[in-house]
């Protein structure tokens, strides 16, 4: 046959295959202050880069001679089932990455059959988001200063049909990001937490040279003091399950159990809170074995391929959220490229499932896996 010509030829080349053929394509058009605030992480990036290095760790361990003709990755989560253990985690701002923002990610979300958790900083309404999406949605929240806003908040995600709320815990301060810092780095004035009154989200739009303009806001907005005895006040505002996002060590994760979470999730958010805090991928088990099968534990940080998802999944996870890749998804394509960067994970999770000889997430355990010492 013929060769193909130049143009199929690049075309070829071009087609995303992996997680990260998307980042390049999506970074095209946004300014460098936007990258930046996607991709960078707290302090000296360490823990950012240390998510990524602990799955280069991973070894899969094979079992042959098993009926794969079939594999299943369909789950269930609170109650909901999902075709996929592969979601999109909270991130803010989808309209910085793509004008539709959030229902993108949404219409994205449930062509995959995924969860989504939207952020309290959506730039959609959370009742929109939730009449665009046709999966299962939870609203993440932060413990704002001002508690009437957050009864609120979780009243009307009870109305709008989110099916859990998740209370980021990890973030009672913003972490140091030195590039944001360094590009002075606010939200443009056209994308907008609209979930949030005008007024409360100011300082996030103002502009200073050398600071972070979420830094100085979140410390305006976010309450610092709160502790485990005030989950009980929230508890009590909605009918909602409370799920707990940004545990990292075993004894949270059982006072966690104690305050009846119904769902932790083990996170470090994305490297972009404390630096020097473990490798998500290494907190897993000892999360895992702590909550002793008490509540399903959720992963974030660093997944960038269905077997890194795998191994996630292996170690105790019951599902796996996606930060950066949804985003670089959602501006390469909109909702094209949020299902195309689930589904590539998804597909990339069932081949994983087969070649390990591990056909459905039931009979995937910590026998998948062995870990090789750290270089
Ligand atoms: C986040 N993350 C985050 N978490 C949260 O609870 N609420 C939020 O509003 C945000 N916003 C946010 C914005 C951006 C740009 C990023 C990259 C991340 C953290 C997020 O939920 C998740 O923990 C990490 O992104 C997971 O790591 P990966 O998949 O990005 O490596």
């Amino acid at each position: 046959g013929r060769s193909p010509g130049p143009d199929r030829r690049g075309a070829a080349m071009t087609a995303p295959l992996r997680l990260t053929d998307y980042r390049a394509r999506g970074y095209r058009r946004l300014p460098s202050s936007v990258r930046d605030f996607v991709e960078g992480g707290a302090g000296e990036e360490r823990t950012l880069g240390a998510n990524l290095r602990a799955f280069g760790r991973v070894v899969l361990r094979p079992r042959v001679l098993v009926d794969v003709s079939a594999p299943d990755t369909a789950t269930e989560l609170l109650g909901a089932p999902l075709a996929t253990p592969v979601g999109v985690a909270p991130t803010a701002y989808h309209r910085l990455l793509h004008p539709e923002g959030e229902l993108a990610t949404a219409r994205g979300a449930g062509r995959a059959g995924a969860l989504y958790v939207v952020s309290l900083f959506a730039s959609r309404t959370l009742e929109e988001v939730a009449a665009a999406a046709t999966g299962p949605c939870w609203l993440q929240l932060y413990w704002l200063r001002r508690r009437e806003v957050l009864a609120d908040l979780a009243g009307r995600a009870a109305a709008a049909g989110y099916r859990a709320l998740v209370l980021t815990v990890d973030a009672p301060y913003l972490g140091r990001r030195h590039r944001d810092a360094r590009n002075g780095f606010a939200i443009p004035p056209d994308v907008r937490a609209v979930n949030l009154d005008p007024a409360l989200m100011a300082a996030a739009h103002r502009p200073a040279p050398g600071r972070s303009a979420l830094a100085v806001h979140t410390a305006e907005a976010v309450d610092p003091s709160v502790t485990w005895s005030d989950l009980a006040w929230l508890r009590a505002r909605s009918p909602l399950p409370l799920v707990l996002k940004g545990v990292l060590t075993g004894e949270d994760a059982r006072r966690a159990v104690e305050h009846g979470a119904d769902a932790v999730v083990v996170s470090n958010h994305g490297g972009r809170q404390l630096d020097r805090a473990p490798a998500a991928l290494d907190a897993l088990p000892e999360v895992v074995d702590a909550v002793g099968g008490a509540c399903p534990v959720l992963f974030d940080g660093g997944v960038r391929s269905g077997a890194d998802a795998f191994a996630a999944l292996a170690l105790g996870a019951r599902a796996v959220l996606l930060g950066r890749p949804v985003l670089w998804g959602l501006a390469a394509d909109g909702a094209d490229g949020v299902a195309g960067v689930l589904g590539v994970a998804t597909e990339e999770l069932a081949h994983t499932m087969a070649l390990t000889g591990r056909p459905s997430l039931s009979v995937l355990d910590r026998s998948a896996v062995s870990l090789a010492a750290p270089r």
